[in-house]
């Protein structure tokens, strides 16, 4: 059987920004930058993303392209030896990122519900923590949201690559990219939002730590869905005609801005409700835009159109973390690509129960200091992501060395300088930063 393929350059693009933007972006990025000093962490996440992200990102697809296999697969093989374990480990972080991403994902499909209901004024009874507070803390709702969205995710990705991941993220990205644009206008003119935006812009070098940068590390990784081995996957299904570097060059900026877009959104709205940039955690999203939809002409019809692209924005996410799973069992394991889906997907909702329980019921159970949620979180975003891309980078730069430029392409032409420089961030100045960085974590 021919392995799945894009049907075009238009359609990679958009699948790989669609699996880059997502919740990271909307719902993380913005409490992330709040909770770790705004500006500082600001700083810290593009060092992170412009000095080796992007170079990872294009030695994830590279290596995806060369051996047009699932991750355990491409490591075996382009390295051999014990290489193949990271790549199983890549697949085992992208279930139980899944597992928490479902959980978030599912309050935004019970928000879409809300807002096409109308009971997303800030006037309502008991406000709008409350409603939030109620969501998470109730049991068996946010799970079956949960349940639903996992269950979308298995469609797609059941469909297979060009059908069904492709065709939906060339629709939605772009819709998302001008509805954010709106929102963040509309934020930064709320009364008393500049303090906001100065916070976030504006560096406080005081805050320039070992945690903030650790944390930005994490993020970034997350948000370029570098590290687990879901880029392998999808530059395996790359035409070798491609440009690499371009392509994903507009991936990493698409991301990078969309992010920002958040922030400007998020962070300027909590200083207007008066609310500390530090307090709002994971539910500052859901509790901070019902006040800019309010302010807004036709707010209602612009908090349902905002919740269901955000919704979509998490599905073009969550079909990247399945696709690499589902690839695996595929390559390695001869199962057929649809009961694949459902078998990885039925694990991300078993491990999404005690998951969503940890914002509610179980929220006073802890390890190491964290919830159930918190150390799936920190697993992946801040140990498991990073680690992959030490990987990639000594595996690209070190193992392939001069044959990852050769093969960097487009087919048949002789790459540009660019391929030497990248090579040398990919060899030093990323292990170098990673490490640096984990260990500063760690102190
Ligand atoms: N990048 C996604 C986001 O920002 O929402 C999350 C993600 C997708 C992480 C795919 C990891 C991954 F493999």
């Amino acid at each position: 059987m021919q392995r799945d393929h894009w049907t075009s350059r238009f359609g990679f693009i958009m699948a790989t920004a669609g699996s880059a933007v997502g919740l990271g972006n909307i719902w993380k990025f913005p409490y992330m930058a709040g909770a770790h000093g705004g500006g500082a962490f600001l700083v810290l996440y593009l060092v992170c993303v412009l000095g080796f992200g992007l170079s990872l990102v294009i030695a994830e697809l590279l290596v995806g392209r060369m051996s047009r296999l699932n991750p355990v697969g491409a490591y075996r093989k382009v390295a051999g030896g014990a290489w193949p374990a990271v790549g199983a480990l890549g697949v085992f972080t992208a279930i139980i990122i899944l597992s928490f991403y479902c959980v978030v994902a599912g309050w935004t499909i019970a928000y879409l519900v809300y807002a096409v209901e109308g009971t997303l004024t800030p006037t309502r009874a008991g406000g709008l923590d409350a409603l939030f507070d109620n969501l998470i803390g109730s049991g068996l709702t946010p799970l079956l949201y949960a349940f639903g969205f996992v269950i979308a995710t298995i469609l797609i990705v059941a469909r297979g690559v060009g059908r069904g991941i492709e065709r939906a993220s060339k629709l939605f990205m772009p819709l998302l990219v001008v509805l954010l644009l709106v929102m963040a206008i509309r934020a930064l003119t709320l009364p008393g939002a500049t303090d906001g935006l100065w916070f976030f812009l504006k560096p406080d070098f005081s805050a320039l730590d070992g945690a903030t940068a650790s944390a930005a590390l994490g993020q970034a990784f997350f948000s370029l869905s570098l590290g687990l081995g879901g880029l392998i996957t999808y530059g395996s299904y790359m035409s070798s005609q491609q440009h690499l570097g371009r392509d994903a060059l507009a991936v990493v900026l698409l991301d990078t801005g969309i992010a920002i877009l958040a922030g400007l959104m998020i962070i300027p709205t909590m200083f207007a409700a008066g609310m500390t940039p530090d307090q709002g955690g994971p539910g500052t999203t859901f509790k901070v835009l019902p006040a800019v939809f309010a302010s807004l002409p036709g707010g209602h019809w612009i908090a349902i159109g905002f919740f269901a692209l955000l919704v979509l924005a998490a599905l073009t996410s969550s079909i990247s973390m399945l696709e690499p799973v589902v690839a695996y069992l595929v390559d390695e394991r001869r199962v057929s690509r649809t009961k694949a889906a459902w078998l990885a997907g039925a694990v991300c909702m078993m491990l999404a129960v005690p998951v969503s329980l940890s914002f509610g019921a179980w929220q006073g159970v802890t390890l190491f200091g964290m919830t159930l949620f918190g150390l799936f979180d920190y697993f992946a975003s801040n140990l498991s992501l990073p680690f992959g891309g030490l990987m990639i980078a000594i595996v690209v730069g070190w193992i392939l060395g001069p044959k990852a430029i050769a093969a960097i392409g487009p087919a048949g032409s002789t790459p540009g300088l660019w391929a030497q420089g990248w090579l040398f961030v990919v060899r030093f100045i990323a292990p170098a930063g990673i490490v640096w960085i984990l260990v500063q974590g760690l102190l």
